[in-house]
Formats: C-alpha cells, structure tokens, sequence
C-alpha cells in the first residue's frame, strides 16, 4: 500500500488524481491534500476522503474533525516531505510548486509530476535534488509520459529526436489578424483536453509546447536540437522518440489525464485504468503538421530560452505567467501575451541561477518588466 499525497487537489490534475487513488484501494491511500485558495472545493474534498492531513494556504473558515489541517507554504512543504508519504502527485500550477518539489525529491519521495514550471525554473537545482536523495520524477504531463514510456524501448545513445506533438490549440488554422481580439472564453475552449484555465491559455499561445520542449530537455536531458514539435490536433498521439534506425516509437491512447497520472503512480507495473479504451477505427485521420514558427513565435522564444539556459527560462515562465493574469483580468491582448515575454526577455540581463534565490529574483523581475510593457501599451 502506498500513502499518496496530492499537491493542488482541488485543480484538474489533482481531481483526476484523486480518481486514480479512489479506483485502486488496493493500491492506493490517501494521506495528504492541499490547496490553495478554493476553499469550498477542498473542504468538501476533506469531507469526502478523509485524508489524514489537508494543508491551506491560510486558516480555514471552518472547523474539521478527523483530518489534521495545518495552514501555510510551510506546512505545505512538510507535506510533501512527511515521512509517511511514499507517492506525492504535484498537481499545482505555476513556479510555486518549485519549493514543495525539492522538498519531496530531497526527502527521497517519489514525485509524480504534472507540473511544467518547476522543471523549467528550477532545472538544475531538481537535478541536484535527485543526485543527493533517494527522490525520483516520473512525468504526469501526457506528453512527457510518452516520452518517458517510448525512451523505456531503447538506449539512449540510440535516439535521434524526442518529437513532441501539440494539438495546436483552439486557433492552429486561424490567421494572426485574427488572433488580436481573442476573448478569455474563446481562448479556455480546448478542442481536445479539459484542462485548468492557466494551462488551457498556454495551449492557445503555444507558451505550453514552449514549456514542454524545455521540460523535456530537463526531464530526459537532450538539447533543443533533438527535440521536435509537430501539430496532430487530433491529440491521439501523445508524443513519439524517433531512433537512428529509423523506427518511431510513439504512445497512444484516449485524451484521460488519469492515464499518464496513474503510470506515474504505478510504474514500472501496468495496472487497468479508468480511461476509455482506444478505438482507432473510429478515429481514421490522424494528421500531423510541421508548426509555423512565425506565426506562433513562443515556441521559438523557448528554443532561444533553453540554448541561452541561465536565467532565461524563469523569465519566459514567470513572464508568461504574469501575462496570463493580466490577460484574464481583461489588461492584456491576447497577442500581447506573447509580446510581452518577448519585451522581459530583451530586457533580461541573463545570468547563472545559483540557487532558489536566484531563480525567485529572475522571476520576479520578469512579471515587473511584464507590468511595465502592461503599462507602456495603456498609456499610449
Ligand atoms: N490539466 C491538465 O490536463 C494538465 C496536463 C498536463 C500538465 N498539467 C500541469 O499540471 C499543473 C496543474 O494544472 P491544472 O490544470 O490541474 O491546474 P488548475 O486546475 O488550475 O489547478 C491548480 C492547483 O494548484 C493549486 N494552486 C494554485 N496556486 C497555488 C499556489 N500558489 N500554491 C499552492 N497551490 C496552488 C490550486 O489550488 P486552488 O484551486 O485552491 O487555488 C489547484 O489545486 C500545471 O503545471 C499544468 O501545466 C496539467
């Protein structure tokens, strides 16, 4: 039996993780959950599950009974490295799942990990983490998980590219005149994946494949140069490895996040899952494309990012993340997201990321020079 903690239980990921716990109690128990600022959701999730611990980001307006809460980043970052926990699921978004990362993998946990951003801040200090402890990541992101599971049938040296495959989000055939006015509502309707709305956006501007090629690179160690991204908006395919011989490895099945979540749970052992089986007959196209560079410029800027290394890809994700608050709260265009990253990037002095003060500057710095270009664009 493996005591599961799942970080950011109230979002899409830790929802359909908690299924996967609740469909293998055999498995499975849940020890820990914790949110952040759906408070409602998480008691109600308390009330359901019982977990032994639930961690707020501050005091809950409720008493509970039978559950230990505890309030604050951390108690957060203690759940992640209590020693009862075996698997802990990081299902929070954005850089703040950095910390409780390093705390789990420095506490030897095994860490199930959905979230992009931590890898892509924190690339170095996550390899270190894993070098000194018994820690170890397996991808949740489905992408990544096919990646990890296409890599499990060769060398390494064998491999010529990782190529990633991108639905191509909701506006992949739209012209970029077209794109200026995009509304919040029209950019959180996926055509393939239900998804949270930070991760939904990032789909749209492809700021997500742009994350996703540099988490590659940090999760299975390549450079940009091997690693490709192909559109397939039918999101059948979930990713491929291409070896030298010429054969493609590639990873398929329904679009379930409860899929990739649970391998993660349960690898090396396969185990059935609560994912609809794959009818290929009743998706006869499917279709890839070579993505235009030009028209989504993000995931070039994430090649350039990961090339430069240092503090360059904090500030892609710390720019692209206070862009999309901005674009939610109706401040920022939706072509303004990608142009703003652009703006912190072309400020950014670059430099090494020593540590996690390093990273936490950089990324800080990013979000003002994207509150900068905010104000620059209203006041002309
Ligand atoms: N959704 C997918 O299908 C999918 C697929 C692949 C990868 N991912 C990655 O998985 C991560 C989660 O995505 P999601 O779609 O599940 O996001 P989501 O629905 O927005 O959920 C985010 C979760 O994180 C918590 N959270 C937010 N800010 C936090 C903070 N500062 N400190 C602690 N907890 C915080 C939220 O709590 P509250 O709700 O209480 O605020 C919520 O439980 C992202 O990194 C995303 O890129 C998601």
């Amino acid at each position: 039996m493996k005591h599961v903690a799942i970080l950011g239980s109230t979002g899409s990921i830790g929802r359909q993780a908690l299924d996967v716990v609740r469909t293998h109690p055999d498995l499975f128990s849940l020890y820990g959950i914790s949110a952040h600022s759906s408070e409602a959701p998480f008691l109600a999730q308390i009330e359901a599950e019982r977990p032994k611990v639930a961690v707020f980001s501050r005091p809950l307006s409720t008493d509970v009974s039978g559950t230990d809460v505890r309030w604050g980043d951390q108690a957060l970052y203690d759940l992640a490295a209590d020693p009862q926990v075996d698997v802990v699921v990081l299902a929070i978004s954005g850089i703040a799942a950095l910390t409780p990362l390093l705390s789990a993998l420095k506490a030897g946990k095994r860490v199930a990990i959905a979230n992009k951003e931590s890898l892509v801040c924190g690339g170095d200090l996550v390899k270190k983490a894993l070098e000194v402890g018994e820690g170890e990541l397996l991808p949740v992101d489905s992408e990544q998980s096919a990646l990890f599971q296409c890599l499990e049938n060769g060398r390494r040296d064998e491999v010529e590219k990782l190529i990633l495959t991108a639905s191509g989000g909701p506006f992949f055939r739209r012209p970029r005149e077209e794109l200026k006015n995009i509304t919040p509502e029209q950019a959180l309707k996926h055509p393939t994946w239900s998804m949270g709305r930070k991760i939904s956006l990032d789909s749209a501007t492809l700021m997500n494949k742009g994350l996703e090629v540099m988490e590659a690179s940090r999760l299975f160690d390549f450079p940009g140069e091997q690693i490709e991204v192909l559109i397939h908006p039918q999101s059948v395919v979930h990713s491929m490895v291409a070896y030298r011989d010429g054969t493609v490895m590639a990873n398929l099945s329904t679009a379930d996040m409860r899929l990739p979540i649970q391998y993660a749970m349960t690898w090396p052992r396969r185990m059935p899952s609560p994912a609809a089986p794959l009818k290929l007959w009743e998706r006869p196209e499917l279709t890839f494309f070579k993505p235009d560079m030009a028209r989504f410029p993000a995931l070039q800027m994430a090649y350039d990012c990961l090339k430069a290394g240092g503090g360059c890809p904090v500030v892609y994700n710390g720019a692209n993340e206070r862009a999309a608050e901005l674009f939610f709260a109706g401040a920022l265009g939706f072509l303004e997201i990608e142009e703003s990253v652009s703006f912190a990037l072309d400020r950014f002095r670059n430099r090494p990321m020593r540590d996690l003060e390093d990273i936490l500057a950089a990324d800080g710095e990013a979000r003002r020079l994207v509150d900068e270009f905010q104000k620059t664009r209203r006041s002309k």
